[in-house]
């Protein structure tokens, strides 16, 4: 499976670079406007879903677009075929191509592909992480104020969900710096590669971090929600790190939200 799964990926990244900047149409979606789907979303999923299908015609898929198949197999297929499509609607080259592989509700392969810089992340359950090959391992930074993390934003950011502004503040005054790459799966990816040392998110969907939350764990680091417990695929809040600086997150996360809700409060009163 996971040779299909990078198989697929590397087709899919074939036709999202032949796409960078000559964009036809440009689309949104889910009744957002800053929610865009394009023809190189569409394209990239039909290749990477035909990929898989010629070869596990019985095996659930739950793809971002328009890709859902259900069946009794246990095997279920969760794909963004373009992770990063507003930076690819601007061909701003950070995107890239996310599929993961449950069985029996557990994600045993992952594969994040970036076309633009040629690299291949994948893990297999039990059997570590690689990139083009080769074995990654989380960074071994200890402490917070020396880390550089990375985050990005939910579409209805505007409605300010789950304290995010205020996180985002938070994180800026406590790490070493804060990222915002565009991509989860990327953001995953490197986490696992130790280029970035923590990353939060507050709303993703299963198909942004099913093979990201994989290559992460593979290598040592840790997968939470934003309470330190265990991290629900199918639940928006994503906490990733290296491990070393997982508890100062989770704090200062805690801390965010409960600033703003005395501030809140003070205001009402
Ligand atoms: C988005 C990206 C982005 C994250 C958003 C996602 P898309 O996925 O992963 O980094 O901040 O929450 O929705 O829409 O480009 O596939
Ligand atoms: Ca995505
Ligand atoms: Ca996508």
């Amino acid at each position: 499976m996971i040779a299909v799964a990078k198989e697929a990926a590397y087709e899919a990244g074939k036709i999202l670079r032949q796409k960078l900047g000559k964009l036809r149409q440009i689309e949104t979606k889910n009744n957002q406007e800053t929610n865009l789907v394009t023809e190189a979303d569409t394209e990239s999923e039909t290749k990477v879903i035909g990929i898989i299908r010629a070869r596990f015609p019985e095996h659930q898929i739950l793809s971002e677009e328009d890709g859902t198949f259900r069946s009794d197999s246990e095997y279920k297929w969760i794909i963004d075929p373009l992770d990063g499509t507003t930076n690819f609607t601007h061909a701003f080259p950070i995107f890239s191509i996310s599929i993961g592989v449950e069985f029996r509700g557990e994600v045993i392969a992952g594969v994040v592909y970036d076309p633009m810089r040629d690299e291949m992340f994948y893990a297999e359950k039990g059997k570590g992480a690689y990139l083009n090959d080769s074995p990654i391992h989380v960074s071994d930074v200890q402490s917070i104020d020396k880390a550089m993390l990375v985050t990005g934003f939910p579409y209805n950011i505007r409605e300010n969900p789950d304290f995010c502004t205020e996180r985002f503040v938070a994180f800026l005054q406590h790490a070493q710096a804060v990222r915002r790459l565009g991509s989860a799966a990327i953001d995953c990816a490197y986490i696992a590669a130790g280029r970035l040392d923590g990353y939060w998110e507050v709303s993703l969907q299963p198909w942004d971090k099913a093979a990201g939350q994989l290559l992460i764990t593979e290598v040592g680091g840790i997968v939470t929600n934003f309470e330190g417990g265990e991290h629900d695929l199918y639940a928006p809040p994503i906490l990733g790190s290296n491990g070393f600086i997982h508890e100062s997150m989770v704090r200062v996360l805690e801390l965010a939200k409960q600033i703003t809700i005395q501030n809140n409060d003070r205001k009402t009163q």
